[in-house]
Protein backbone atom coordinates (compact mmCIF):
# COMPACT_ATOMS: atom_id res chain seq x y z
CA UNK A 1 0.00 0.00 0.00
CA UNK A 2 1.40 3.41 -0.98
CA UNK A 3 2.05 5.47 1.51
CA UNK A 4 -0.35 8.48 2.09
CA UNK A 5 0.99 12.04 2.46
CA UNK A 6 -0.88 15.63 3.37
CA UNK A 7 0.35 18.45 1.94
CA UNK A 8 -0.86 21.60 3.42
CA UNK A 9 0.18 25.20 1.97
CA UNK A 10 -1.60 28.18 0.86
CA UNK A 11 0.80 28.46 -2.07
CA UNK A 12 -0.72 27.15 -5.29
CA UNK A 13 2.19 26.75 -7.66
CA UNK A 14 4.15 25.09 -4.85
CA UNK A 15 1.25 22.51 -3.35
CA UNK A 16 0.84 21.46 -7.09
CA UNK A 17 4.78 21.34 -7.32
CA UNK A 18 5.72 19.19 -4.37
CA UNK A 19 1.99 16.90 -4.83
CA UNK A 20 3.13 16.42 -8.47
CA UNK A 21 7.39 15.24 -7.10
CA UNK A 22 5.59 13.24 -4.66
CA UNK A 23 3.24 11.50 -6.51
CA UNK A 24 6.09 10.97 -9.19
CA UNK A 25 7.53 8.77 -6.25
CA UNK A 26 4.74 7.07 -5.57
CA UNK A 27 2.93 8.38 -3.00
CA UNK A 28 -1.02 9.22 -2.40
CA UNK A 29 -1.14 12.53 -2.14
CA UNK A 30 -4.00 14.56 -1.03
CA UNK A 31 -3.83 18.79 -0.92
CA UNK A 32 -5.48 20.87 1.44
CA UNK A 33 -4.74 25.07 0.71
CA UNK A 34 -5.64 26.10 4.29
CA UNK A 35 -5.83 24.81 7.93
CA UNK A 36 -9.49 23.78 7.58
CA UNK A 37 -9.55 21.60 4.96
CA UNK A 38 -6.54 20.05 6.21
CA UNK A 39 -8.19 19.19 9.74
CA UNK A 40 -11.49 17.66 7.80
CA UNK A 41 -8.78 15.39 5.53
CA UNK A 42 -7.49 14.78 9.03
CA UNK A 43 -10.39 13.55 9.80
CA UNK A 44 -11.42 11.29 6.50
CA UNK A 45 -8.50 9.05 6.16
CA UNK A 46 -5.40 8.27 7.52
CA UNK A 47 -2.28 10.04 6.89
CA UNK A 48 1.74 8.70 7.31
CA UNK A 49 2.84 12.17 6.86
CA UNK A 50 1.57 15.70 6.71
CA UNK A 51 4.05 18.18 4.86
CA UNK A 52 2.77 21.74 6.93
CA UNK A 53 3.37 24.78 5.30
CA UNK A 54 4.36 27.62 8.57
CA UNK A 55 2.22 30.53 7.62
CA UNK A 56 -1.06 29.70 6.64
CA UNK A 57 -4.38 32.36 5.65
CA UNK A 58 -6.46 31.12 8.31
CA UNK A 59 -4.20 29.75 11.43
CA UNK A 60 -0.89 29.48 11.80
CA UNK A 61 1.13 25.74 11.25
CA UNK A 62 1.93 25.19 14.87
CA UNK A 63 -1.81 25.44 15.47
CA UNK A 64 -3.09 22.91 13.10
CA UNK A 65 -0.13 20.58 13.72
CA UNK A 66 -1.22 20.46 17.50
CA UNK A 67 -4.86 19.59 16.60
CA UNK A 68 -3.54 17.10 14.28
CA UNK A 69 -1.04 15.43 17.35
CA UNK A 70 -4.45 15.29 19.47
CA UNK A 71 -6.31 13.40 16.83
CA UNK A 72 -3.51 11.11 15.24
CA UNK A 73 -0.45 11.35 17.08
CA UNK A 74 1.56 8.51 15.54
CA UNK A 75 1.20 11.45 12.08
CA UNK A 76 4.64 12.50 10.94
CA UNK A 77 4.73 15.87 10.86
CA UNK A 78 6.90 17.75 8.88
CA UNK A 79 6.90 21.46 9.00
CA UNK A 80 8.20 24.16 5.79
CA UNK A 81 9.10 27.52 7.27
CA UNK A 82 10.22 30.52 4.84
CA UNK A 83 12.18 31.28 8.14
CA UNK A 84 13.57 28.66 9.24
CA UNK A 85 13.98 30.77 12.98
CA UNK A 86 15.10 28.94 15.79
CA UNK A 87 12.61 30.40 17.94
CA UNK A 88 10.03 28.27 15.32
CA UNK A 89 11.83 25.29 15.14
CA UNK A 90 11.89 24.71 18.85
CA UNK A 91 8.47 25.62 19.33
CA UNK A 92 7.87 22.82 16.54
CA UNK A 93 9.75 20.24 18.02
CA UNK A 94 8.07 20.71 21.51
CA UNK A 95 4.91 20.27 20.09
CA UNK A 96 6.17 16.38 18.55
CA UNK A 97 6.83 17.88 15.30
CA UNK A 98 8.61 15.25 13.23
CA UNK A 99 11.15 17.53 11.45
CA UNK A 100 11.22 20.94 10.05
CA UNK A 101 12.14 22.32 6.38
CA UNK A 102 13.42 25.34 5.26
CA UNK A 103 12.34 27.12 1.96
CA UNK A 104 13.23 26.87 -0.81
CA UNK A 105 12.68 23.62 -0.20
CA UNK A 106 15.48 21.50 -1.28
CA UNK A 107 13.74 18.25 -2.84
CA UNK A 108 16.39 15.48 -2.23
CA UNK A 109 16.19 16.50 1.49
CA UNK A 110 12.67 16.42 1.77
CA UNK A 111 12.53 12.83 0.64
CA UNK A 112 15.14 11.91 2.74
CA UNK A 113 13.13 12.96 5.30
CA UNK A 114 10.06 11.13 4.48
CA UNK A 115 11.44 7.94 3.78
CA UNK A 116 13.29 8.12 7.41
CA UNK A 117 10.19 9.04 8.49
CA UNK A 118 8.31 6.11 6.96
CA UNK A 119 11.07 4.02 8.34
CA UNK A 120 10.85 5.29 11.92
CA UNK A 121 6.54 4.89 11.67
CA UNK A 122 7.25 1.21 10.20
CA UNK A 123 9.65 0.25 13.22
CA UNK A 124 7.52 1.51 15.80
CA UNK A 125 4.62 -0.57 14.49
CA UNK A 126 7.06 -3.75 14.26
CA UNK A 127 7.48 -3.05 17.70
CA UNK A 128 4.22 -2.77 19.07
CA UNK A 129 3.28 -6.04 17.22
CA UNK A 130 6.98 -8.01 18.33
CA UNK A 131 5.64 -6.93 21.51
CA UNK A 132 2.17 -8.29 21.63
CA UNK A 133 3.62 -11.32 20.18
CA UNK A 134 6.15 -11.67 23.21
CA UNK A 135 3.43 -11.19 25.73
CA UNK A 136 1.09 -13.80 24.15
CA UNK A 137 3.94 -16.26 23.86
CA UNK A 138 5.78 -15.91 27.12
CA UNK A 139 2.00 -16.13 28.95
CA UNK A 140 2.31 -19.08 30.97
CA UNK A 141 -0.50 -21.34 28.56
CA UNK A 142 2.49 -21.79 26.10
CA UNK A 143 4.93 -22.93 29.22
CA UNK A 144 3.37 -26.58 29.46
CA UNK A 145 4.31 -27.81 33.23
CA UNK A 146 1.33 -30.61 34.42
CA UNK A 147 4.18 -32.01 37.10
CA UNK A 148 4.38 -30.77 40.50
CA UNK A 149 8.15 -29.57 40.08
CA UNK A 150 6.86 -27.33 37.01
CA UNK A 151 4.13 -26.07 39.24
CA UNK A 152 5.97 -24.95 41.45
CA UNK A 153 8.28 -23.20 38.88
CA UNK A 154 5.36 -21.30 38.04
CA UNK A 155 3.93 -20.39 41.28
CA UNK A 156 7.59 -18.91 41.97
CA UNK A 157 7.51 -16.77 38.64
CA UNK A 158 4.44 -15.48 39.87
CA UNK A 159 5.73 -14.31 42.76
CA UNK A 160 8.93 -12.81 42.11
CA UNK A 161 8.07 -11.24 38.50
CA UNK A 162 7.02 -7.82 40.33
CA UNK A 163 10.20 -8.14 42.64
CA UNK A 164 13.74 -6.33 41.95
CA UNK A 165 15.17 -9.31 43.07
CA UNK A 166 18.24 -10.86 41.34
CA UNK A 167 16.73 -14.15 39.53
CA UNK A 168 19.37 -17.03 38.59
CA UNK A 169 18.17 -19.62 36.28
CA UNK A 170 19.82 -22.83 36.15
CA UNK A 171 18.98 -26.40 34.35
CA UNK A 172 20.39 -29.05 31.58
CA UNK A 173 20.37 -27.38 28.17
CA UNK A 174 17.27 -27.63 26.81
CA UNK A 175 15.19 -27.29 29.76
CA UNK A 176 13.72 -23.61 29.11
CA UNK A 177 15.50 -21.45 30.81
CA UNK A 178 15.16 -18.85 28.24
CA UNK A 179 11.30 -19.57 28.34
CA UNK A 180 11.11 -19.25 32.01
CA UNK A 181 13.67 -15.85 31.91
CA UNK A 182 11.23 -14.50 29.54
CA UNK A 183 8.10 -15.16 31.38
CA UNK A 184 9.62 -13.34 34.42
CA UNK A 185 10.03 -10.52 32.25
CA UNK A 186 6.27 -10.45 31.01
CA UNK A 187 5.03 -11.15 33.83
CA UNK A 188 6.65 -8.40 36.18
CA UNK A 189 5.60 -4.09 35.95
CA UNK A 190 8.58 -4.04 33.60
CA UNK A 191 6.56 -6.01 30.27
CA UNK A 192 6.12 -3.02 28.58
CA UNK A 193 9.95 -2.09 28.74
CA UNK A 194 12.69 -3.97 27.15
CA UNK A 195 14.11 -7.57 28.07
CA UNK A 196 17.36 -7.35 26.74
CA UNK A 197 19.28 -10.66 25.98
CA UNK A 198 22.61 -11.35 25.71
CA UNK A 199 24.57 -14.90 25.81
CA UNK A 200 27.62 -14.73 27.61
CA UNK A 201 29.31 -18.08 25.97
CA UNK A 202 28.94 -16.52 21.88
CA UNK A 203 30.75 -13.22 22.54
CA UNK A 204 34.31 -13.01 22.26
CA UNK A 205 36.08 -12.29 25.63
CA UNK A 206 37.37 -9.02 23.91
CA UNK A 207 34.66 -7.52 23.30
CA UNK A 208 31.67 -8.88 26.02
CA UNK A 209 33.16 -5.90 28.07
CA UNK A 210 31.99 -3.46 25.71
CA UNK A 211 28.78 -5.16 24.60
CA UNK A 212 27.41 -5.23 28.16
CA UNK A 213 28.81 -2.04 29.46
CA UNK A 214 29.74 0.08 25.87
CA UNK A 215 32.74 2.00 25.83
CA UNK A 216 33.68 5.61 25.02
CA UNK A 217 34.63 6.58 21.50
CA UNK A 218 38.61 5.78 21.08
CA UNK A 219 38.80 3.23 24.11
CA UNK A 220 40.38 0.57 22.13
CA UNK A 221 41.20 0.32 18.19
CA UNK A 222 37.95 0.54 16.10
CA UNK A 223 35.81 2.49 18.48
CA UNK A 224 35.44 5.36 16.33
CA UNK A 225 32.21 6.37 18.47
CA UNK A 226 30.84 5.88 21.77
CA UNK A 227 27.96 3.34 21.92
CA UNK A 228 25.77 1.96 24.77
CA UNK A 229 25.80 -1.10 25.97
CA UNK A 230 23.35 -3.80 27.00
CA UNK A 231 22.74 -2.32 30.63
CA UNK A 232 21.89 1.03 28.83
CA UNK A 233 19.82 -0.77 26.51
CA UNK A 234 17.77 -1.72 28.95
CA UNK A 235 17.38 0.95 31.56
CA UNK A 236 13.78 0.49 33.27
CA UNK A 237 13.63 -3.21 31.37
CA UNK A 238 15.39 -6.52 31.95
CA UNK A 239 18.68 -7.57 31.32
CA UNK A 240 19.12 -11.51 30.46
CA UNK A 241 22.50 -12.55 30.94
CA UNK A 242 22.19 -15.97 29.64
CA UNK A 243 25.41 -18.95 29.91
CA UNK A 244 26.63 -16.64 32.90
CA UNK A 245 28.86 -19.45 33.71
CA UNK A 246 30.80 -18.23 30.53
CA UNK A 247 31.84 -14.68 32.25
CA UNK A 248 35.30 -14.18 32.09
CA UNK A 249 36.80 -12.95 35.27
CA UNK A 250 37.14 -9.18 34.50
CA UNK A 251 33.79 -9.02 33.58
CA UNK A 252 32.36 -11.19 36.36
CA UNK A 253 34.27 -7.87 38.55
CA UNK A 254 32.14 -5.59 36.53
CA UNK A 255 29.37 -6.92 37.00
CA UNK A 256 29.81 -7.43 40.76
CA UNK A 257 30.33 -3.49 41.18
CA UNK A 258 27.05 -2.85 39.10
CA UNK A 259 25.35 -5.46 41.42
CA UNK A 260 26.69 -3.62 44.39
CA UNK A 261 26.38 0.00 43.90
CA UNK A 262 24.25 -0.27 40.50
CA UNK A 263 26.25 1.74 38.75
CA UNK A 264 29.30 0.95 36.17
CA UNK A 265 31.97 3.02 33.95
CA UNK A 266 31.84 2.48 30.27
CA UNK A 267 34.59 0.69 28.65
CA UNK A 268 37.38 3.75 28.31
CA UNK A 269 34.85 5.97 30.38
CA UNK A 270 35.10 7.74 33.70
CA UNK A 271 32.05 9.07 34.24
CA UNK A 272 30.18 6.41 36.76
CA UNK A 273 26.85 5.80 34.30
CA UNK A 274 23.58 4.72 36.62
CA UNK A 275 20.41 2.57 35.46
CA UNK A 276 17.31 0.80 36.59
CA UNK A 277 17.87 -2.93 35.36
CA UNK A 278 16.50 -6.19 36.46
CA UNK A 279 18.69 -9.03 35.89
CA UNK A 280 18.07 -12.31 35.22
CA UNK A 281 20.61 -15.30 34.57
CA UNK A 282 21.04 -18.77 33.18
CA UNK A 283 23.22 -21.50 33.04
CA UNK A 284 23.63 -25.16 32.60
CA UNK A 285 27.10 -25.26 34.38
CA UNK A 286 27.70 -26.40 37.91
CA UNK A 287 28.84 -23.30 39.13
CA UNK A 288 29.85 -24.47 42.83
CA UNK A 289 32.30 -26.56 40.79
CA UNK A 290 33.89 -23.29 38.90
CA UNK A 291 33.80 -21.40 42.29
CA UNK A 292 36.31 -24.10 43.66
CA UNK A 293 38.30 -24.50 40.55
CA UNK A 294 38.29 -20.15 41.04
CA UNK A 295 36.99 -19.52 37.70
CA UNK A 296 33.08 -18.09 38.94
CA UNK A 297 33.09 -15.27 41.57
CA UNK A 298 32.27 -16.35 45.28
CA UNK A 299 30.56 -12.76 45.58
CA UNK A 300 28.99 -12.87 42.28
CA UNK A 301 27.22 -16.03 43.12
CA UNK A 302 25.91 -15.35 46.02
CA UNK A 303 24.36 -11.51 44.21
CA UNK A 304 23.39 -13.38 41.48
CA UNK A 305 21.71 -16.69 43.57
CA UNK A 306 19.42 -14.62 44.91
CA UNK A 307 16.05 -16.11 43.90
CA UNK A 308 17.17 -19.34 42.50
CA UNK A 309 14.98 -21.46 40.01
CA UNK A 310 16.20 -24.66 39.29
CA UNK A 311 14.46 -26.12 36.46
CA UNK A 312 14.71 -30.43 36.68
CA UNK A 313 15.38 -32.30 33.40
CA UNK A 314 12.91 -34.08 31.46
CA UNK A 315 13.49 -37.28 32.36
CA UNK A 316 12.99 -35.94 36.30
CA UNK A 317 9.36 -35.25 35.59
CA UNK A 318 8.15 -37.81 32.71
CA UNK A 319 4.06 -36.29 33.69
CA UNK A 320 5.12 -33.55 31.47
CA UNK A 321 5.82 -35.48 28.35
CA UNK A 322 2.52 -36.25 27.21
CA UNK A 323 1.46 -32.35 27.55
CA UNK A 324 4.28 -31.55 26.00
CA UNK A 325 3.78 -34.01 22.75
CA UNK A 326 0.30 -32.53 22.44
CA UNK A 327 1.05 -29.21 22.84
CA UNK A 328 4.47 -29.84 19.99
CA UNK A 329 1.86 -31.54 17.59
CA UNK A 330 -0.49 -28.46 17.46
CA UNK A 331 1.83 -26.20 17.55
CA UNK A 332 3.63 -27.60 14.62
CA UNK A 333 0.64 -29.01 12.60
CA UNK A 334 -0.44 -25.74 12.12
CA UNK A 335 3.03 -24.03 11.12
CA UNK A 336 2.89 -26.70 8.92
CA UNK A 337 -0.42 -26.67 8.02
CA UNK A 338 -0.97 -30.49 8.53
CA UNK A 339 -3.73 -31.71 10.43
CA UNK A 340 -2.40 -34.40 12.87
CA UNK A 341 -4.97 -36.05 15.08
CA UNK A 342 -2.05 -37.34 17.85
CA UNK A 343 0.09 -39.89 18.11
CA UNK A 344 0.04 -43.75 18.46
CA UNK A 345 0.38 -45.82 21.38
CA UNK A 346 3.33 -47.51 20.85
CA UNK A 347 4.93 -43.93 19.93
CA UNK A 348 4.01 -42.92 23.02
CA UNK A 349 5.73 -45.58 25.03
CA UNK A 350 8.85 -44.86 23.42
CA UNK A 351 8.65 -41.41 23.75
CA UNK A 352 7.70 -41.89 27.65
CA UNK A 353 10.68 -44.61 28.29
CA UNK A 354 13.33 -42.52 26.27
CA UNK A 355 15.87 -40.08 28.50
CA UNK A 356 15.78 -37.04 26.61
CA UNK A 357 19.43 -35.63 27.53
CA UNK A 358 18.29 -33.23 25.44
CA UNK A 359 15.39 -32.40 27.12
CA UNK A 360 12.81 -30.33 25.58
CA UNK A 361 14.22 -28.70 22.92
CA UNK A 362 14.82 -32.73 21.90
CA UNK A 363 11.19 -33.64 22.47
CA UNK A 364 10.48 -30.28 20.50
CA UNK A 365 12.60 -31.59 17.29
CA UNK A 366 11.45 -34.82 17.25
CA UNK A 367 7.97 -34.06 17.23
CA UNK A 368 8.29 -31.53 14.72
CA UNK A 369 10.26 -33.74 12.89
CA UNK A 370 8.00 -36.48 12.91
CA UNK A 371 4.86 -34.04 11.81
CA UNK A 372 7.04 -33.16 8.51
CA UNK A 373 7.96 -37.27 7.85
CA UNK A 374 4.69 -38.30 8.81
CA UNK A 375 2.47 -39.41 5.70
CA UNK A 376 -0.45 -39.72 7.72
CA UNK A 377 -2.38 -37.72 10.50
CA UNK A 378 -1.29 -40.05 13.23
CA UNK A 379 2.51 -40.37 14.43
CA UNK A 380 3.42 -43.57 14.97
CA UNK A 381 6.44 -45.09 15.52
CA UNK A 382 8.14 -45.13 12.19
CA UNK A 383 8.17 -41.42 11.83
CA UNK A 384 10.65 -41.30 14.66
CA UNK A 385 14.16 -40.92 14.34
CA UNK A 386 16.33 -44.25 13.23
CA UNK A 387 17.50 -44.10 17.47
CA UNK A 388 14.70 -43.88 18.55
CA UNK A 389 13.06 -47.00 16.83
CA UNK A 390 16.00 -49.06 17.80
CA UNK A 391 15.01 -48.33 21.27
CA UNK A 392 11.54 -49.90 20.59
CA UNK A 393 11.47 -53.14 22.63
CA UNK A 394 8.96 -55.90 23.37
CA UNK A 395 7.25 -54.13 26.09
CA UNK A 396 7.42 -50.23 24.65
CA UNK A 397 5.08 -52.30 21.58
CA UNK A 398 2.69 -52.86 23.86
CA UNK A 399 0.96 -51.76 27.26
CA UNK A 400 -0.43 -55.10 27.70
CA UNK A 401 1.48 -56.72 30.86
CA UNK A 402 0.55 -60.09 32.38
CA UNK A 403 0.16 -60.01 35.41
CA UNK A 404 0.18 -62.85 37.71
CA UNK A 405 -2.73 -64.95 37.97
CA UNK A 406 -3.08 -67.37 40.53
CA UNK A 407 -3.78 -71.19 40.51
CA UNK A 408 -7.56 -71.39 40.88
CA UNK A 409 -9.16 -72.15 37.37
CA UNK A 410 -11.09 -69.25 36.09
CA UNK A 411 -12.70 -68.57 32.78
CA UNK A 412 -10.84 -66.92 30.22
CA UNK A 413 -13.14 -64.28 30.51
CA UNK A 414 -12.02 -63.91 34.26
CA UNK A 415 -8.50 -63.54 33.06
CA UNK A 416 -8.89 -60.69 30.98
CA UNK A 417 -10.93 -58.46 33.01
CA UNK A 418 -7.84 -59.22 35.64
CA UNK A 419 -5.38 -58.36 32.84
CA UNK A 420 -7.60 -55.32 31.87
CA UNK A 421 -8.07 -54.57 35.66
CA UNK A 422 -4.31 -54.44 36.13
CA UNK A 423 -3.25 -52.84 33.02
CA UNK A 424 -5.68 -49.77 34.20
CA UNK A 425 -4.34 -49.72 38.22
CA UNK A 426 -0.89 -49.52 36.67
CA UNK A 427 -1.94 -46.79 34.56
CA UNK A 428 -3.44 -44.80 37.01
CA UNK A 429 -0.41 -45.65 39.10
CA UNK A 430 2.34 -44.16 36.85
CA UNK A 431 0.23 -41.07 36.48
CA UNK A 432 0.17 -40.90 39.71
CA UNK A 433 -3.88 -41.00 39.69
CA UNK A 434 -4.50 -38.41 37.49
CA UNK A 435 -6.82 -39.55 34.98
CA UNK A 436 -6.43 -37.52 32.28
CA UNK A 437 -2.62 -38.66 32.30
CA UNK A 438 -3.67 -42.34 32.54
CA UNK A 439 -6.49 -42.56 29.81
CA UNK A 440 -3.76 -40.68 27.31
CA UNK A 441 -1.44 -43.51 27.91
CA UNK A 442 -3.90 -46.30 27.77
CA UNK A 443 -5.85 -44.12 24.68
CA UNK A 444 -9.27 -44.12 25.83
CA UNK A 445 -10.96 -41.37 26.19
CA UNK A 446 -11.28 -39.92 29.81
CA UNK A 447 -15.07 -40.99 29.94
CA UNK A 448 -14.61 -44.97 29.37
CA UNK A 449 -11.55 -44.60 31.73
CA UNK A 450 -14.05 -43.45 34.68
CA UNK A 451 -16.47 -46.03 33.59
CA UNK A 452 -13.90 -48.82 33.69
CA UNK A 453 -12.67 -47.55 37.01
CA UNK A 454 -16.04 -48.09 38.48
CA UNK A 455 -16.78 -51.43 36.83
CA UNK A 456 -14.00 -52.67 37.73
CA UNK A 457 -13.61 -51.00 41.54
CA UNK A 458 -10.51 -49.06 41.34
CA UNK A 459 -10.17 -47.06 43.45
CA UNK A 460 -8.94 -43.93 42.36
N1 LIG B 1 7.87 -26.14 29.58
C1 LIG B 1 7.97 -25.90 28.28
N2 LIG B 1 6.85 -25.74 27.55
C2 LIG B 1 6.93 -25.50 26.23
N3 LIG B 1 8.07 -25.40 25.54
C3 LIG B 1 9.22 -25.55 26.20
C4 LIG B 1 9.23 -25.80 27.61
N4 LIG B 1 10.51 -25.88 28.02
C5 LIG B 1 11.27 -25.69 26.92
N5 LIG B 1 10.51 -25.49 25.83
C6 LIG B 1 10.99 -25.28 24.46
O1 LIG B 1 12.21 -25.98 24.32
C7 LIG B 1 13.17 -25.22 23.62
C8 LIG B 1 14.38 -24.99 24.48
O2 LIG B 1 14.06 -24.09 25.54
P1 LIG B 1 15.08 -22.96 26.03
O3 LIG B 1 15.79 -22.36 24.86
O4 LIG B 1 14.34 -22.06 26.92
O5 LIG B 1 16.09 -23.89 26.83
P2 LIG B 1 17.42 -23.50 27.61
O6 LIG B 1 17.30 -24.13 28.96
O7 LIG B 1 17.63 -22.04 27.55
O8 LIG B 1 18.51 -24.30 26.79
P3 LIG B 1 20.09 -23.98 26.60
O9 LIG B 1 20.76 -24.23 27.93
O10 LIG B 1 20.50 -24.99 25.59
O11 LIG B 1 20.18 -22.58 26.15
C9 LIG B 1 12.49 -23.94 23.21
O12 LIG B 1 12.00 -24.06 21.90
C10 LIG B 1 11.36 -23.81 24.19
O13 LIG B 1 10.29 -23.11 23.64
MG1 LIG C 1 19.15 -20.92 26.64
Amino acid sequence: MNEKILIVEDDLNTLEGLAEILEHEKFAVSKAKNGKIALDEIKKSQFNIVLMDYLLPDKDGLEISRLILQQAPEIKIIMMTAFGSVKNAVEAMKLGIYDYLTKPIDLDELLIVIKRSIKEQQLISENIDLKEKLQQTYRFKNIIGVSGKMQEIFKKILKVANTEATVLIRGESGTGKELIARAIHYESSRASKNLVEINCASIPETLLESELFGHEKGAFTGAYKSKKGKFELAHKGTLFLDEIGELPLGVQAKLLRFLQDRIFTRVGGIENIEVDVRLIAATNKNLEQAMERSLFREDLYYRLNVIPITIAPLRERPEDIGPLIDFFIQKYSEKNQRSISGISQDTMNVLMQYKWPGNVRELENTIENAIVMTDSDRIDTTDLPAFLQSQITEESQSTVVMPEIGGHKESFKDQLVVCEREIIRRALKDAKGNKTHAARKLGFSIRTLRNKIRRLNLQY
